[in-house]
């Protein structure tokens, strides 16, 4: 079968990062472009960042395009320097980049792609929803024209990251997240609920230093990332929340989903950036989201781990 295509929607971040590297290992699917929005860092970093990961892996060839700069409505009032460094890639101890983004904005180039494939690409967007959002309002034939979206946002039982009730990619941009939940789009949320089951732990992060190349730099940022979660956690893991909606393009089946209706509360109450997953069809709105309900947590770390030792051997 031929790989599917995805284009990676991102604010990488160090979990984004190796979303990026999981895609680059992996022959099920092939990376068509990066597109950039702010929110674990600025723009800027973002787009770096995208731009210093494909150097490391020898993959200069894939176009990267910087997107929005800030959310649709209210500019989020935080970033994740916290969790993922003032950088946004901090401990990976990669260089500045040398190559450059691309001249067009990241909408025109999800958009140009879409256009000149309509039905081939899956956009699996692992940031805030900005870009999507504008590419939906501005294109909508290009936006109707991407096969699927798979996002990595929301939380519903397990409560948010952000707020008790949201998670960071949805509060960053609630606006932009109800346009894109409400679009049409054949959409699947993968949210906190099954991606805080998706981890490395210490271990894992030892076997990954070994590899050639990736080693070091991968180590690096894994541990950076971790300092954050043995703080909030109190357990030496480190959540792949990026690579599991990556992961689901390449494996559907590593995670269960259920078609139901899910809402951002987009109020500026308390429960700002919610995703209200509507498991029992109590509001009465249609079916809009393939909701992750569930994981198979082994088999989503074997693919990770293999893909990534794959993918280092290879450089
Ligand atoms: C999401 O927030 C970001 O910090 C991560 O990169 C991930 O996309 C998890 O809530
Ligand atoms: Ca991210």
């Amino acid at each position: 079968m031929a790989p599917a295509s995805i284009i990676l929607d991102c604010d990488p971040g160090i979990d984004d990062a190796v979303a990026i590297l999981l895609a680059l290992g992996s022959p099920e699917v092939q990376l068509a472009a990066i597109t950039t929005v702010v929110g674990n860092t600025s723009l800027a970093n973002a787009t770096a960042n995208a731009l210093r990961v494909l150097e490391w892996v020898g993959r200069p060839d894939i176009p990267v395009a910087a997107g929005a700069e800030r959310a649709l409505v209210h500019g989020a009032s935080r970033d994740a320097a916290d969790a993922h460094g003032e950088t946004g890639l901090d401990g990976s101890g990669l260089p500045a980049p040398t190559i450059s983004p691309v001249g067009e904005h990241a909408v025109e180039l999800i958009a140009r792609l879409a256009l000149a494939e309509p039905g081939r690409h899956t956009l699996v967007a692992t940031g805030p929803l900005t870009n999507v959002a504008l590419l939906a309002a501005l294109r909508p034939q290009a936006f109707a024209a991407l096969r699927r979206v798979v996002v990595m946002g929301g939380s519903a039982l397990g409560g948010g990251n952000m707020s008790p009730y949201a998670e960071f990619n949805v509060w960053s941009d609630p606006e932009a997240a109800e346009r894109v939940l409400q679009s049409g789009a054949d959409t699947t949320l993968v949210g906190l609920d099954v991606t805080r089951r998706a981890i490395l732990d210490g271990d894992d992060v030892a076997v990954l230093e070994q590899l050639p190349v990736l080693g070091p730099g991968l180590a690096g940022m894994l541990r950076f990332y971790m300092r954050k979660h043995i703080e909030w956690y109190g357990q030496e893991v480190v959540f792949q929340h990026d690579s599991l909606a990556l992961a689901q393009v390449i494996d559907p089946t590593l995670l269960t989903v259920v078609h139901c209706h899910v809402e951002v509360d987009t109020g500026s109450g308390p429960a700002r950036g919610a995703t209200l997953v509507d498991r029992h069809g109590v509001f009465g709105g249609a079916p809009n989201v393939h909701w992750a309900e569930d994981l198979d947590v082994e088999r989503f770390r074997s693919l990770l781990m293999a893909r990534l030792t794959a993918l280092a051997a290879a450089l």
